[in-house]
């Protein structure tokens, strides 16, 4: 049969035009986890859910990765909400005296939706003088935007917030909570290596309770005219759209290379981080930090935390299917390395504490290296090396690994790490 020119294109262009309808239109099909075939390995990316070898790299762009983001939502993390139709960014307030004059301070409201919108502040630091468009970090924080720097004109997170989180009162931020964790942020030293840095919080797209839902997943629910969804939610892929939401402003923003934005979670925000970017083109590197079981580490791995634990422990992060994988890993179509194989041929950079087993840092390694055949398909390397490095020395091959030792935390010595890795990928080429 011939196709005039033009149908060649047809397909990735209905996938854009449907986005997330078209992933939901594939899904529809996948068997029950029961009835799924047991891989006591990591099934190879490389092979259709069907058992037919992908040959190609436009069989992999076209067809498997499609599957393969298809069966992340239904059997593990749910569907990610759609883009709202209506999107509102409002500039709060902007300062151009941020850190001494070194930075100009932007705070922006991002309002996704209409009436029940879910509402995220963006914190946005570009530096000062800046010749051209600047890559850009985009990292999800855990205590509110105003614990990052204490500058008093970053709003103070409006929402609940973790009782861990210094400051706060009643799970609400006190004006005692600014800067609360700004050693741990480096912002100065960003901007100084010529990176703008962005943030939000996780909060304000859903607060982390297994027994409470109230950010984007209610109003999904109430747009429906359905209660609350419980603890089968899907947490990590509301807070992936809320990801997603701020990547729509930062490529707004003309003080931003669109082509350069990183996105950055520690630990459940760094499984997130992944999330988002094997979601979304517009994300050019990921950095999960510390980011363990349901994101880095291998759901069959045995080192620290199992998906048994996780899913009885947090509940709301993941979707009900994936709790029937809960006694029996092994059924999974897919592992981790799948979801880093999403992010081909863009880099990734896995860190790691060595106190941190928790998080399963050799699990990890593994990971990586099972992702590189797609890497490879896609002419875009591998891992550098086959064993882990020694303490403190980055791999900065595409697919990337870091350990260092200590414990599990980000501080602003990972940030420097951050950035060695950036500069190799992101200024090659002199950009
Ligand atoms: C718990 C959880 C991990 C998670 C971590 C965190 O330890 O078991 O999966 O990564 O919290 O987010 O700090």
């Amino acid at each position: 049969m011939h196709f005039p020119p033009w149908f060649k294109g047809a397909p990735r262009l209905m996938a854009c035009l449907l986005g997330v309808t078209c992933l939901r239109l594939v899904s529809a099909g996948f068997p029950e986890p029961a009835s799924l075939p047991s891989h006591p390995g990591l099934p190879d990316p490389l092979v259709f859910l069907s058992g037919k070898p992908v040959k190609t790299a436009r069989e992999w762009e076209r067809k498997r990765r499609p599957e393969l983001q298809a069966m992340f939502q239904h059997y593990m993390y749910g569907d990610l909400p759609p883009k709202p139709s209506k999107m509102n960014f409002e500039i709060v307030s902007e300062h151009d005296d941020f850190l001494g004059g070194q930075g100009v301070l932007r705070c922006v409201r991002v309002t996704c939706g209409g009436s029940d919108a879910t509402v995220i502040d963006l914190m946005v630091v570009t530096p000062k003088g800046a010749k051209g468009r600047v890559p850009v970090f985009l990292a999800m924080n855990f205590c509110g935007n105003h614990a990052v720097h204490a500058d008093p004109r970053i709003p103070l997170t409006r929402g609940w917030l973790y009782t861990s989180c210094a400051g706060c009162v009643d799970h609400h931020a006190t004006e005692a909570s600014r800067g609360s964790q700004a050693k741990d942020w480096p912002i100065a030293d960003i901007l100084a290596r010529g990176y703008a840095f962005a943030t939000f919080c996780s909060t304000d797209v859903d607060s982390d309770r297994a027994e409470v839902s109230d950010g984007v997943r209610a109003a999904e629910a109430r747009a429906r005219g359905e209660a609350p969804v419980g603890p089968d939610r899907g947490t990590i892929a509301a807070w992936a759209w809320g990801f997603h939401r701020c990547v729509d402003y930062l490529v707004s923003d003309r003080r931003l290379d669109r082509r350069r934005i990183v996105a950055v979670g520690h630990s459940r925000n760094g499984k997130t981080a992944l999330l988002a970017g094997a979601m979304d083109d517009r994300i050019a590197m990921v950095i999960p930090h510390q980011a363990g079981c349901g994101g880095t580490a291998p759901s069959r791995g045995t080192v620290g935390e199992s998906i048994e634990r996780i899913n009885r422990a947090f509940p709301h992060w993941f979707n009900a299917r994936f709790k029937g994988f809960t006694n029996n890993p092994a059924r999974l179509p897919f592992d981790q390395h799948a979801l880093v194989a999403l992010m081909a041929p863009r880099p990734v950079l896995m860190s790691n504490a060595q106190d941190d087993q928790w998080a399963n840092p050799s699990g990890q390694f593994e990971v990586l290296q099972a992702a590189a055949p797609v890497y490879q398909m896609l002419g875009a390397g591998g891992v550098a090396t086959s064993s882990m490095p020694a303490h403190g020395v980055l791999v900065r091959s595409r697919l990337g690994y870091y350990i260092r030792p200590g414990k599990h935390s980000m501080t602003a010595d990972d940030w420097r790490v951050f950035m060695d890795f950036a500069d190799v990928h992101l200024r090659a080429g002199g950009q």
